[in-house]
């Protein structure tokens, strides 16, 4: 069944996420960049922007977002956080955990994060989330959060490139799910999460996001500024920062981006 705006928001019991605006288009470039735009020209807190299918889904670290038609979710938030710089990292984090948990309580098994935060179930990637920020002159600085999760994608749809490594939410249940019922829980985990952020909760923010967080603990390689590094993945700082024992005896290491490949358990 096609997404369909008035399905979604007369099921969303959110106060923020949707409230303002919900656009669904069949086709778009990325969600990311419409929000994006719409937020450099005043748009409010809360915007929503959902695609059937992207034709250029943009991920972190200049990855594209595979985005079939129909077995999907793509949607982009427009955020107006009242954060200090120091925190704006943890929205990040804090939409991990917010989609994580609200998926758990629709499906019943709640998807580990790895670090920052890809959802993960079964080892494989079944979600993950793109922030932008921007400081823009005349407005409030703005965030715009970008989630892509694969719900009913079947084993033979995954493309040959990603075998392994991505998985759906059908893949890892045995069973089809309803995308609207799917993204309502994604959205009202994501809210909770956020305010509990916003208000000042971000100590418990990070205590649950690093309960949930499948890289602590775990032997990780890290591309630090273009130098490969191998070590350990000891926790994640105040400011959402990966922090890493290399192996090599050098200083801790307090990663804010990169690629994290999680190479098992810490011996
Ligand atoms: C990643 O894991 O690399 C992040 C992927 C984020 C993909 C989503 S799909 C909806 C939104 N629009 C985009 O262009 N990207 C995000």
């Amino acid at each position: 069944m096609e997404l369909n705006r008035n399905d979604i928001f007369r099921a969303l019991k959110t106060r923020i996420i949707g409230q303002p605006l919900i656009e669904v288009h069949d086709n778009i470039d990325s969600t990311n960049r419409r929000a994006m735009a719409l937020a450099r020209s005043g748009a409010p807190e809360g915007v929503l922007i959902l695609a059937e299918t992207q034709t250029g889904g943009r991920g972190r670290l200049g990855r594209s977002w595979h985005s079939p038609a129909g077995t999907g979710l793509y949607f982009s938030i427009v955020l107006r956080p009242a954060l200090a710089g120091s925190k704006m990292a943890l929205i990040t984090l804090a939409a991990g955990l917010g989609a994580a948990q609200g998926l758990g309580g629709l499906i019943g098994e709640t998807p580990g994060l790895k670090w920052p935060n890809d959802l993960m179930m079964q080892g494989r990637k079944v979600a993950g989330i793109l922030t932008e920020a921007e400081l823009s002159g005349s407005h409030a600085p703005f965030a715009v959060l970008g989630l892509g999760l694969n719900v009913n994608l079947e084993e033979k749809d995954v493309p040959p490139a990603l075998a392994e490594k991505a998985g759906s939410l059908l893949i890892a249940t045995g069973r089809t799910w309803d995308r609207t019922a799917v993204l309502v829980a994604l959205l009202e985990g994501l809210e909770a999460s956020y305010t509990a952020l916003t208000a000042g909760g971000d100590r418990q923010v990070l205590a649950e996001y690093k309960a949930a967080c499948l890289t602590i603990g775990a032997r990780v390689e890290v591309d630090d500024d273009g130098r490969l590094v191998a070590g350990v993945a000891v926790g994640v700082d105040d400011e959402g920062r990966l922090m890493v024992e290399p192996d090599s005896g050098e200083d801790r290491l307090h990663l804010s981006g990169g690629e994290v490949t999680l190479a098992g358990p810490a011996k």
